[in-house]
């Protein structure tokens, strides 16, 4: 810490009384601690999240507030903009973030969340980047530097095991150290040793029969010592639970969704400890000491910060770079795309997330956006009057049919946070409603869609899931696709075997029922604001698609280790029996083969690789990629390691680079290795399945 600034912080600690100091370590609102005026101390502001600055809410019901000047630029989620393979798009989107983040006058955004995608059916993945901690890491720092380049703090979410949602606020992890220490901890430790994240949130669940928000191990022994991090520890909102511990180990601020302020343990309870003697002053000072430190960091206290903007035409330009980067190609076996525009007569477009609308669901990634394009939009804006774009809905989700309708009870309408605290509060509904009606409403919109189908000249399918499946406080039961959408694409295939079907979504459906059917599919995910102009950009060609897969796309949940081998979601407690074997560390060992590997996505063009070389001394490695299609494009050229060793996952990520290239062009690509590679494999591809060359470490 900045010996000058822990100075002032103690100068300023020196006159304050404890009321105030235990006002500063607990939120006095729902997203505020308070402040001390007398003094010159603003209160800290925080918001939601990962995918643009969350609106505004009472300070103290949850209740939005209802203005018109809290609507924001929205952001691709995190597993999109792992799709981008792109560190400079990170720092962008971050930018944005950040830049916006003050421009609503907020001092801390709560994001990125990195914990890495156990399970395909983890509710929030959709705001976790990957299966993978390198990947995961090389993309959450720039993020976070391009947060915090605007004075505004990034809060690294949810330190640590916190991989899913089911009894998310008692669910004890047991893990062994080794694993905890190889695969989930090292994002957050390269965001704090490389981004320099300046806050970190604990997270809900327990590790090892401690809650993380008062565990010593993670927040003292490793945090504090191992990672010599001297940033802010936030609470999520309702995770501490014991006074004492929460006291006694380095968590600064407790934060939670009950509007009894005074009754959170780092409160009164809290002061009262200190008033008896039972807790020592100085556990108080030093919590207010490090928020001290933070607000200087963020020139919070001498008049010399950042002002920050939102909805700016830079920031959505920049939003629609990575969106376009985010779509994956994952087959284009005739090739079918791009669709050749001068051709196009009419097209229908099938399904409901052609049209459907993302940003305000998902729990607290939610927000208002400035606008969303949808993929209907963006095709029918592109295309202009002389091509027909028709919609059919094709099928619809249960939510229409009162199921699952959360303020349908008459009284004021309050967000789902409210409730958040009880296991699946926020959960629209349990199952699929399975009522007649809704059977008979989707058999009509199928035959319809069928009926359709079989008019136009081109046919394309945007289906997938919605936030009522990608939502926090939820788990998804199985990879199946909702709302017998598998029956209506099987049935369109048969009249449309040349449909194209996108698939939009924050986590992997299993695809068995049509995948042999279909030649092309494109994968899209919630990519913000203008998701629907990138995915017709790609469509058309305007955008050569140069995603990849950020995780293994299995073909059932079974297929991934957490399933088949560990445990999830356990009962109270699960085991993490699949230890290192997590995402495709586990399907290549075990040779279980997914539907679309960890690292894939296709392009319009092809590329070439050679001449591998290892530079020992130098710890990099060269080789070359020369642009072998008929369209200029972008390639993720990734590194794999195979350590050769006993019980050890067969390969793993250590590095990739994205190079754009000119139809024919070459050029060198070089990547440093941080890892030690003597008597190891060194693999070279385009993705964990496509390996082009190799040598020895
Ligand atoms: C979530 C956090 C979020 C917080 C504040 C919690 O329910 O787990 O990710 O930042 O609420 O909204």
């Amino acid at each position: 810490m900045d010996t000058e600034m822990v100075k002032k912080a103690k100068k300023l600690l020196g006159e304050m009384t404890l009321d105030e100091k235990i006002g500063m370590i607990h939120g006095a609102q729902l997203f505020e601690t308070e402040g001390v005026p007398r003094l010159g101390i603003p209160p800290l502001k925080m918001s939601d999240g990962p995918m643009g600055v969350r609106h505004e809410f009472e300070g103290d019901q949850w209740k939005t507030v209802g203005y018109s000047d809290d609507y924001v630029t929205y952001l691709p989620c995190n597993s999109a903009l792992a799709a981008t393979w792109n560190r400079n798009l990170s720092w962008e989107t971050g930018c944005v973030l950040g830049e916006e983040a003050r421009g609503r006058g907020k001092d801390v955004i709560l994001a990125p969340g990195i914990n890495i995608k156990r399970s395909p059916l983890c509710g929030r993945n959709f705001e976790y980047f990957s299966e993978d901690p390198y990947l995961t890491g090389e993309l959450a720092v720039p993020f976070i530097r391009g947060v915090q380049s605007f004075d505004v703090a990034a809060c690294l979410k949810h330190f640590a095991v916190n991989n899913q949602e089911t009894e998310r606020l008692w669910v004890d992890v047991e893990i062994e150290e080794q694993v905890l220490r190889a695969i989930y901890l090292p994002a957050f430790h390269k965001a704090v040793a490389k981004g320099g994240v300046l806050a970190v949130m604990g997270a809900y669940n327990k590790l090892w029969g401690e809650h993380c928000c008062e565990s010593r191990f993670l927040l003292d022994k490793i945090l504090r010592e191992e990672w010599d991090y001297d940033g802010a520890v936030i609470s999520d909102w309702g995770a501490v639970h014991d006074t004492d511990r929460a006291a006694r180990c380095s968590l600064d601020v407790e934060m939670s969704v009950t509007s009894d302020f005074n009754a959170y343990c780092m409160a009164d309870p809290l002061k009262e400890k200190v008033l008896s003697g039972e807790i020592s002053e100085s556990v108080v000072d030093e919590k207010v000491i490090r928020i001290l430190v933070l607000m200087m960091r963020l020139h919070m206290l001498d008049g010399r910060r950042k002002s920050g903007s939102y909805n700016t035409e830079v920031h959505r330009r920049k939003v629609l770079e990575a969106a376009r980067e985010s779509v994956v190609l994952l087959k284009n076996e005739k090739d079918r795309l791009p669709l050749q525009r001068e051709n196009l007569k009419n097209v229908l477009l099938i399904g409901e997330n052609a049209d459907r609308l993302h940003a305000d669901g998902g729990g607290s990634a939610e927000i208002k956006a400035l606008y969303e394009i949808s993929p209907l939009m963006g095709l029918k804006s592109r295309l202009g009057g002389n091509v027909r774009v028709d919609y059919a809905r094709g099928y619809c989700s249960s939510e229409e049919f009162g199921e699952n309708d959360r303020e349908g009870n008459g009284q004021e309408p309050h967000n789902w946070q409210e409730t958040s605290l009880e296991d699946g509060g926020s959960r629209l509904t349990k199952k699929e409603a399975e009522g007649s009606l809704l059977k008979e409403k989707r058999r009509k919109l199928r035959q319809e869609a069928v009926e359709l189908a079989k008019c136009f000249d081109t046919v394309i399918y945007i289906g997938g899931l919605d936030h009522s499946h990608d939502c926090e406080g939820n788990d998804r039961e199985n990879m199946k696709l909702p709302n017998e959408q598998d029956d209506l694409i099987q049935e369109l295939l048969e009249v449309r075997p040349d449909m194209i079907v996108v698939m939009i979504g924050g986590s992997p459906v299993e695809m068995g029922a049509w995948i042999d059917k279909t030649d092309t599919l494109v994968w899209g995910w919630y990519a913000g604001m203008e998701g629907g102009n990138a995915m017709a950009e790609v469509l058309l060609g305007e955008t050569v698609p140069s995603g990849k897969l950020p995780e293994t796309f299995y073909k059932t949940h079974l297929d991934c280790s957490a399933h088949a081998l560990g445990e999830f979601p356990g009962d109270k407690k699960v085991s993490y029996k699949e230890g290192l074997y997590v995402g495709y560390r586990y399907n290549d060992t075990y040779s279980v083969e997914p539907q679309f590997c960890f690292g894939h996505g296709l392009s319009y063009t092809t590329f070439e690789y050679s001449a591998l070389q290892i530079k020992k001394e130098e710890k990099r490695i060269c080789f070359r990629i020369k642009n072998t299609g008929k369209t200029a494009g972008k390639e993720t050229a990734q590194l794999y390691i195979r350590r050769k060793k006993k019980d050890w996952p067969l390969q793993e990520l250590i590095g990739f680079e994205k190079v754009f290239l000119e139809t024919g062009e070459e050029k060198e690509v070089v990547m440093n290795i941080e890892t030690d590679t003597a008597g190891c494999e060194i693999l070279v591809g385009g993705s964990s399945r496509d390996i082009r060359l190799r040598c020895e470490g």
